[in-house]
């Protein structure tokens, strides 16, 4: 069966469409590359910052506040002043772990849009009890060593950073009965103990709300990403036409030309024999084709030309030997008479 091939315009067309289309998911893969780098860097950005405060926090040891409101410390003492003996000042001390949760809490009352959270697969603070995600994050980081875990989860990044406990750690989540009285006092022996030095103590995990990458895809198109990629088509098309469609029709008429016997010049001017180009290569290969044609035509023309003398010559011959010896029958001169070039110089010999 014979092929009907469509124009290689058309052909063209459908690639850059497919060509386009394949892009465009490329494009949107990367820019969901991008976006996932970017709050993963956000997340950790966020981890860096609460582990920087709980450093600040440890280097004093703890922190004392004079306010108690949320009954929210681990011990408290009273001092008296010189000045004032009659008017003691209360003051509340906060570790390293209760204050990362009051600046959690305080984050999440902001506008900050990233939250985050201290827990632990053994919490000293049933507050801190990990929730799904981060029950699956512990899990993970625990048995895997890692150091980091993330997912998407109903529209929130959610990100999580492994805690190591060091040995300063150890005097309040080792030996209960090691810990400090009022630690014990306020979250009692139970929970939050039993961990060694280099164990994972828990996760400071982040939530991030993400945007949909494709319903916010239009307002990253702008005229002048419309305007580029247009353009490339337009030149892409252009290239097409002038440098392959144009050419190959020229041919086409020129090939049509040789085929009748018409005389058709191929402009083969500003050819190097040596060019690389693979239309130009086809004009020289053409234009050799039709001077040798033509010089084939032209020596069948001679050569024709030729015959129909010796043709001429010949019954010339015949005719003059036939007036010489009249034998209609003989059978030699049939065969002369039939055109057998050379034929009339012989028949002297047969009689
Ligand atoms: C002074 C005692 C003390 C020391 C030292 C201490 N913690 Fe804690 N840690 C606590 C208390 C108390 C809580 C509960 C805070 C709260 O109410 O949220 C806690 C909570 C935590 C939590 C959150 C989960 C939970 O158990 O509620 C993690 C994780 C944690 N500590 C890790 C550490 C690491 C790591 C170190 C060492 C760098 C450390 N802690 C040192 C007392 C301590």
């Amino acid at each position: 069966m014979k092929r009907s091939r469509v124009s290689i315009s058309a052909q063209f067309m459908l690639l850059v469409l497919v060509i386009l289309g394949m892009n465009g998911a490329a494009y949107f893969l990367i820019l969901k590359n991008v976006y996932q780098q970017e709050l993963k860097a956000q997340a950790q950005t966020v981890v860096a910052n609460v582990e920087a405060f709980g450093a600040w926090v440890a280097q004093h040891g703890r922190v004392w506040v004079k306010d108690n409101s949320g009954n929210s410390y681990l011990g408290e003492m009273t001092v008296t002043s010189a000045a004032k003996p009659d008017e003691p000042i209360h003051f509340y001390s906060k570790n390293p772990a209760l204050a990362q949760r009051e600046f959690s809490e305080a984050v999440a009352q902001s506008t900050s849009p990233a939250k985050f959270r201290m827990t632990s697969h053994n919490v000293m603070n049933p507050v801190n009890k990990p929730d799904t995600f981060e029950q699956t994050a512990l899990a993970i980081i625990r048995t895997n060593n890692q150091k980091e875990y993330a997912e998407f989860v109903q529209g929130e990044y959610r990100y999580a950073q492994a805690v190591f406990h060091k040995a300063a750690c150890i005097s309040c989540h080792g030996d209960p009965a090691k810990a400090p009285a009022d630690v014990i006092n306020r979250y009692g022996k139970e929970n939050g103990f039993g961990f060694k030095e280099g164990d994972v103590a828990g996760v400071i995990s982040v939530r991030i709300p993400t945007h949909s990458l494709s319903a916010n895809l239009m307002s990253f198109i702008g005229p002048l990403e419309v305007g580029l990629v247009v353009l490339s088509l337009v030149f892409a098309f252009w290239f097409i036409r002038s440098q392959l469609i144009s050419p190959i029709k020229k041919l086409t008429v020129s090939a049509q030309d040789i085929s009748t016997g018409q005389d058709s010049p191929i402009n083969t001017d500003g050819i190097a024999l040596n060019t690389r180009n693979e239309l130009d290569q086809l004009v020289l290969a053409l234009s050799r084709m039709r001077n040798s044609t033509y010089l084939a035509i032209k020596k069948m023309r001679e050569a024709r030309a030729e015959a129909s003398e010796t043709l001429v010559k010949a019954k010339a011959a015949v005719a003059k030997a036939r007036a010489d010896h009249p034998t209609p029958t003989d059978p030699a001169t049939k065969t002369v008479a039939m055109g057998k070039p050379g034929g009339p110089k012989k028949p002297d010999k047969s009689h």
